[in-house]
């Protein structure tokens, strides 16, 4: 059955041209997602199916995207956050695959949330979602469309959250699939990816030199890891903060100054939450910032800065100096920025994960949808796993693309490892 709507939303159709090149340029660095792609194409896993998708709308997602509708998909396709659009890829998306986008770069949230609703209107048989936001609209607005949903995937660490609080109400319908929790997911996705796009944002945002400047990274989880890894090998001080006294201690013993934000606020150049939590730049930490402070979020909403705290400290007084800065300037004269409102700052100002982590993330996705597909019916609704096969398959794939080989287990070895008889 085709979809009922097949409207579209999208910035310019005129900008295809250049997502057709783009898109194709992070392709060169998706080995393992086209090799997917490929077989897909033979076997057709989803003939058929109606895929609702809530994504960062990137090249990375497009090359997703072309995945599953060579394996037989039709999918409906929204934005993950308002500001990550790319419209060139939106436009390709649109124009040469007749894919149902609804995604514009800067879309306020009335239209963020009616994109969502579009997809939702086109029946999915299988959600993928980023921060469970398509998930959460079905559950709340459409919850007659749930009875013809198989199953769904889940990218982020946030998204996977929400998903375990819906099971736990009892709430959650089907199946869905933590792609987040996969190994060859957040080992190198939220790390690796955050870690230098998040970077790579704050410089393209304002052009800042991140040597010799304090650098406060709030939260060592796998994004806060990456990104003060990252930010010190620039040349930066790194201070972190955390409200988990193991990842404090491993941030400790990782080398980086850990202090309470009351602490860290008087200190800091620039600051970064990446906590999946909210309230955690407030306005305690931003009456004792250093004047110029610039103030980003990577985290998945943009929960984690007080902006509001910011309006009311500059009664409103505030500059926008370049594209995603905003220039607060308090009543006492001091001056503190605010880099892409607050949002995702690595897909607000710069262009999200490099393909050839995205790579994996989505090989994930991919394999997980067809996993899903495969056994629809005998899984209960719950939060699962990426099954181990799936996530050791994406490891041997990548380590394929990148020519490097490892060794295997003798036979001697593996008697070994199994056996608990012998000892020194
Ligand atoms: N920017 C991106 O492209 C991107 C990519 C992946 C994940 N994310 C998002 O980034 C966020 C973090 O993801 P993660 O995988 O690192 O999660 P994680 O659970 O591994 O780490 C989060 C850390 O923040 C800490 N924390 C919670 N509240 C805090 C507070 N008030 N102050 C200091 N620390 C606090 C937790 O103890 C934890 O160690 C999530 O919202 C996730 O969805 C963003």
């Amino acid at each position: 059955m085709s979809s009922s709507v097949s409207t579209r939303d999208v910035k310019d159709e005129s900008l295809a041209e250049l997502g057709r090149r783009r898109i194709a340029w992070a392709a060169q660095t998706m080995p393992v997602l086209g090799a997917i792609r490929q077989r897909f194409a033979k076997e057709k896993p989803f003939a058929g199916l109606r895929v609702g998708a809530c994504l960062h709308v990137t090249t990375e997602t497009a090359n997703l995207v072309l995945a599953l509708t060579a394996g037989g998909a039709e999918v409906a396709l929204c934005a993950s956050n308002p500001l990550s659009t790319q419209d060139d890829v939106a436009a390709m998306l649109a124009v040469d695959h007749g894919v149902n986008v609804f995604a514009v770069k800067g879309e306020d949230h009335a239209r963020y949330y009616s994109h969502i609703e579009a997809v939702v209107k086109t029946s999915p048989q299988f959600t993928m979602d980023d921060g469970c936001d398509l998930v959460t609209t079905i559950l709340t607005k459409f919850p007659e469309k749930l009875a013809g949903i198989i199953g769904g995937t889940e990218e982020t660490t946030t998204g996977v959250i929400r998903l375990r609080s819906m099971e736990k109400e009892g709430v959650l319908k089907y199946p869905i699939v933590a792609v987040n929790d996969a190994l060859t997911k957040h080992l190198f996705d939220n790390r690796y990816g955050t870690g230098q796009s998040t970077l790579d944002g704050i410089v393209r945002a304002t052009n800042v030199l991140l040597a010799g400047k304090s650098i406060v990274v709030a939260g060592y989880g796998w994004c806060g890891r990456g990104i003060a890894q990252r930010a010190r090998g620039m040349g930066a001080m790194v201070i972190v903060t955390e409200i988990d006294p193991t990842k404090a201690l491993e941030a400790a013993m990782d080398g980086y100054a850990v202090m309470p934000m009351s602490e860290a606020a008087k200190r800091g150049d620039i600051f970064i939450t990446v906590t999946g939590n909210s309230g955690v730049l407030r306005e305690e930490h931003f009456l004792s910032m250093k004047s110029g402070a610039l103030v980003a979020n990577s985290g998945h909403f943009n929960v984690e800065i007080d902006i509001d705290a910011l309006e009311r400290l500059s009664e409103g007084e505030k500059t926008r100096p370049r594209e995603f800065v905003e220039q607060y300037q308090l009543g006492d004269g001091r001056t503190i920025c605010l880099l892409g409102e607050g949002r995702l700052i690595n897909l607000a100002a710069a262009e999200g994960h490099p393909a050839a982590v995205m790579d994996m993330s989505f090989a994930n996705q991919a394999l997980a949808a067809e996993y899903l597909v495969l056994n629809r019916g005998k899984i209960p609704p719950s939060v699962i796993p990426v099954p181990q096969e799936i996530d050791r398959e994406v490891a041997r794939l990548k380590l394929a693309a990148l020519n490097v080989s490892i060794d295997e287990l003798t036979p001697e070895q593996r008697v070994y490892l199994e056996s608990w008889h012998e000892g020194t």
